[in-house]
């Protein structure tokens, strides 16, 4: 897919984040990543590279993208996976995390794949864990597999993110994907803008090097990738951070008006789930512009791509 000379193997046991990856590292899953992206497009789109290894999916919180692309991920690698459902489990009769972990890991489990409230929950089983731990979503903190496939989704169109201005906007500071994808653009030689209501802003913004609009009117048509957030009420907590969806629709909602102010080049990412008719409008869905259902795709070639990693697969293509 890109740079030559990337590395064959990640450095940690884990992947817990995009801020502490090499640019080669994300290299690696990337390229790792077309190659099963290849393998999925074939009749039969099985691979035995980790079989008699186990894996178990573990979301705290709800999940459909992530949740069903890494089940169909390690299946696709022959690997046995089984999904933790929290409706019945012990953690209702009041045991913790980590001892629900610590059981699992004596089942002899190779990997985990978490999602959980908690920013960090992933270093915290890191260190408690001989298995490999994977974060699929720590709170506000990073969703780093979301930011991969982004990433993979305009490389399979732009070819390089070099010098390439990227607008994320909407409800940045509840958003780990805004993290990740910050982290991981930059790496990769873009420029970085957020846009949102100054409630949704974190303060941090300026110094994690990202340029900082309130305002989108103005600056969509500099843009070539726009990637629209989604507004999490469910983590307001009771203090309110807008006057209502309506008016944010008004001033950040990608309209179907704002459609004709972006780039005929441009690509409108979003990671899902879309409130429609808040962040975007449905006339998005089915403008040539749109990679959303790509995004979704790709995810399954990404999480193939960090699975093999991580649990050290046998290249067997
Ligand atoms: N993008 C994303 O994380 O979606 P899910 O919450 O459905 O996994």
């Amino acid at each position: 897919m890109g740079k030559k000379g990337y590395s064959q193997s990640l450095r940690s046991k884990d992947l817990l984040g995009i801020e502490e990856l090499t640019k080669e590292e994300i290299w690696t899953v990337l390229n790792l990543a077309k190659t099963f992206r290849d393998v999925l497009k074939r009749p039969i789109p099985i691979v035995p590279s980790l079989r008699g290894k186990t894996i178990i999916g573990l979301f705290f919180e709800p999940s459909t993208r992530t949740a069903f692309s890494f089940a169909l991920a390690a299946k696709r690698l022959s690997a046995d996976y089984q999904s933790f459902s929290l409706a019945g489990s012990a953690v209702l009769k009041g045991e913790t995390v980590l001892d629900t972990l610590k059981n699992i890991g004596a089942m002899r489990v190779d990997g985990i794949v978490i999602r959980h409230q908690n920013p960090g929950i992933g270093q915290f089983l890191s260190k408690n864990l001989s298995s490999f731990v994977v974060n699929a979503g720590d709170g506000s903190r990073e969703h780093p597999t979301q930011a991969l496939l982004d990433a993979y989704t305009l490389l399979e169109k732009k070819k390089s993110l070099e010098g390439k201005r990227i607008l994320i906007v909407g409800d940045i500071l509840n958003s780990r994907v805004a993290r990740s994808d910050l982290f991981l653009f930059k790496k990769l030689g873009a420029e970085v803008s957020l846009a949102g209501p100054p409630t949704l802003l974190p303060p941090e913004a300026r110094s994690l090097g990202a340029e900082v609009y309130y305002s989108i009117d103005e600056i969509l048509p500099e843009f070539e990738i726009i990637i629209a957030l989604r507004i999490q009420l469910e983590r307001e907590k009771g203090v309110k951070k807008l006057p209502s969806l309506r008016e944010y629709r008004e001033i950040y909602g990608i309209t179907r008006d704002r459609l004709k102010r972006i780039r005929e080049d441009a690509l409108i990412c979003h990671p899902g789930p879309v409130n429609w008719g808040v962040e975007l409008d449905f006339e998005v869905s089915y403008d040539k512009r749109s990679v959303i259902l790509n995004q979704v795709a790709n995810g399954v070639a990404v999480r193939m791509a960090v699975l093999f990693l991580l649990a050290k697969g046998e290249m067997s293509l």
